[in-house]
């Protein structure tokens, strides 16, 4: 598995843009694609055409470990995606005296080693 990270704190630089782009890419390439989308915005989740309001199972929830991750992945064609909400935006806070909450995506309670062997891309996004 490989992940990449499109991360930059400046908005409207492309980076919503890129993540569909190279996850489509690489899916193309018959790669598979799990795109993880950590703006509270949720564009990417958007663009999809996933109406990410009307979501109970998101990026938010399997952060604080309520949800799996397999509970949150949403298939649309041959791309996985698990998607953002605006719950997203009080995170950084919430989460501000958590031990180790740099590592909570990839803490086994949220991606199990066996999710992760399944994915031979992801993309990890972030704004
Ligand atoms: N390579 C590009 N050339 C021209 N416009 C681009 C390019 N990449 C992105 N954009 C446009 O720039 C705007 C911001 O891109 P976006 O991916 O939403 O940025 P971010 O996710 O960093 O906020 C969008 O309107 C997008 O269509
Ligand atoms: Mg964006």
């Amino acid at each position: 598995m490989q992940i990449i990270a499109l991360i930059n704190q400046k908005g409207g630089v492309g980076k919503t843009t890129c993540a569909i782009n190279i996850g489509a890419g690489l899916n193309k390439l018959r790669k598979r694609v799990l795109l993880i989308d950590l703006d509270p915005q949720a564009h990417l989740t958007y663009s999809l055409g996933i109406p990410a309001h009307e979501l109970n199972n998101t990026v938010y929830e399997l952060l604080k470990g309520t949800v799996t991750l397999k509970e949150t992945i949403i298939k649309r064609n041959s791309l996985f995606l698990v998607p953002s909400s605006l719950n997203l935006s009080g995170a950084e806070i919430e989460f501000s005296g958590v031990a180790g909450r740099e590592f909570l995506l990839r803490s086994d309670r949220r991606i199990s080693t066996r999710t992760k062997r399944g994915y031979k891309r992801n993309i990890f996004r972030a704004d």
